[in-house]
């Protein structure tokens, strides 16, 4: 069948990639569910841990098997010598997705077995990763801080000893909740650009730390996981409230896309995002507002009143870097905590990938010459 160009369906908009259980949207609604739990209900009731598990293998864990996943994620925060002597390695002016990228890359090459059908072997796989994430991103800016590491304190949870190994200071319940949550928002969405480029590497039968670090560079993009860092600037840029709406203008006129809105499949707000909002009136209710939020929320109001019609609502990515500049985190760090949560999207999707696998080879529509002559240099 010879396909044509009206064939093409850019970005495979709306086009299925795969059958999963793992999650599920509805765009004109705005809901998400993970292994058909309701986010709001996760994100007021269970911790990453839990969502990791439960992403992973498809019920929710017994108290024994949390304790047991708890802990084996503790034990394996402790990386080889040699993984605290690749970050010094690398350039401090470096991004650190760039950073966090080269580092997951190289862990697995202290995983030199690359049996994944034996499932203890692949189960291992996924807590090391799991694990690593927030020690490396971690690691990465004390590296080019010119701080000491800060070794992960074994009796914290994800969350709670990402902050640790961030500040050096324990921080306190309300931070390590709040960022507990937003990890579970973002631990997985259905077949989102980077989720689907694991998927592909995982249809070739690469292993999960070359998956994963493939998904890292999808992640790393503007219009994907890097809009959060984003979103802080163009709000710095702004100004304040007053000035929202005509920077606004200026926007639409010159048909630039506004960070922080608009979503291939939510035609309403992001769910995740109403929730990163109440998380933000929660730090600001307790250490005070911030300016920036005013503009965020002033900016929202006429985005949606100009481009609502079209689609055009807060997504997840608006309201997460408020959160973390409220918890002190640097900007360039946002994406990669997103990235501390979407490994566990990422693996789940590997995992289910590896049960039905045929690789993935789309076809294309070819609009270039054939038979051309070739010509001698000196004739050219
Ligand atoms: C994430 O897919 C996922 O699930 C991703 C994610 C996840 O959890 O994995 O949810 C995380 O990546 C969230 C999105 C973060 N990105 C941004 O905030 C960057 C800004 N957003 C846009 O670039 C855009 O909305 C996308 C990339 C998110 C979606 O792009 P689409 O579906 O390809 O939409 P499009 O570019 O075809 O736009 C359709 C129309 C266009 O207008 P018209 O030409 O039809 O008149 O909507 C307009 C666009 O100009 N539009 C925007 C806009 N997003 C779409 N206009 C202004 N600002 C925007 N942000």
């Amino acid at each position: 069948m010879t396909v044509q160009a009206k064939d093409i369906v850019p970005g495979l908009a709306g086009i299925p990639a795969a059958e999963s259980k793992i999650s599920y949207i509805d765009g004109q609604k705005g809901i998400l569910e993970y292994r058909g739990y309701a986010i709001a209900t996760l994100a007021e009731e269970s911790s990453f841990e839990e969502v990791s598990w439960l992403l992973l293998y498809g019920e929710l864990p017994t108290a024994e098997e949390l304790a047991g996943f708890r802990s084996r994620l503790r034990e394996n925060r402790q990386l080889p010598e040699r993984m605290y002597e690749l970050v010094k390695s690398l350039p401090g002016a470096g991004h650190p997705m760039d950073a966090l990228q080269a580092c997951t890359a190289a862990l697995g090459m202290y995983d030199r077995s690359r049996d994944y059908d034996d499932t203890e072997h692949a189960d291992q796989a996924c807590i090391r990763l799991l694990a690593a994430m927030p020690v490396l991103v971690a690691a990465f800016e004390r590296h080019r801080a010119g701080k000491d590491f800060v070794a992960p304190d074994p009796e914290l949870d994800t969350a709670a000893c990402f902050l640790w190994m961030l500040t050096g200071q324990k921080p306190d319940e309300l931070a390590a909740r709040v960022l507990d949550v937003a990890l579970i928002l973002h631990a997985d969405h259905t077949m989102n650009a980077s989720t689907f480029a694991a998927r592909v590497v995982a249809s070739t039968e690469a292993d999960p730390y070359t998956v994963c670090s493939s998904a890292l560079g999808a992640l790393t993009g503007p219009l994907h996981g890097g809009a959060n860092e984003r979103v802080l600037v163009m709000l710095k840029q702004i100004g304040g409230p007053d000035q929202v709406e005509a920077w606004l203008e200026g926007q639409i006129a010159s048909k630039s896309k506004i960070m922080g809105f608009g979503h291939r499949v939510y035609k309403v707000k992001d769910p995740r995002s109403v929730i990163l909002q109440a998380l933000a009136r929660q730090l600001f209710d307790k250490l005070g507002t911030t300016p920036i939020y005013d503009t965020a929320i002033e900016l929202e109001d006429k985005v949606v009143a100009q481009l609502g019609h079209k689609g055009i609502y807060p997504n997840v990515d608006f309201f997460s870097g408020i959160v973390y500049s409220k918890l002190n985190i640097p900007v360039d760090c946002f994406t990669p905590i997103f990235a501390i949560a979407r490994v566990a999207g990422w693996l789940s999707h590997w995992r289910e990938q590896m049960k039905n696998n045929r690789i993935f080879r789309p076809s294309q529509v070819y609009v270039g010459g054939h038979e051309r002559k070739y010509a001698p240099i000196e004739q050219r």
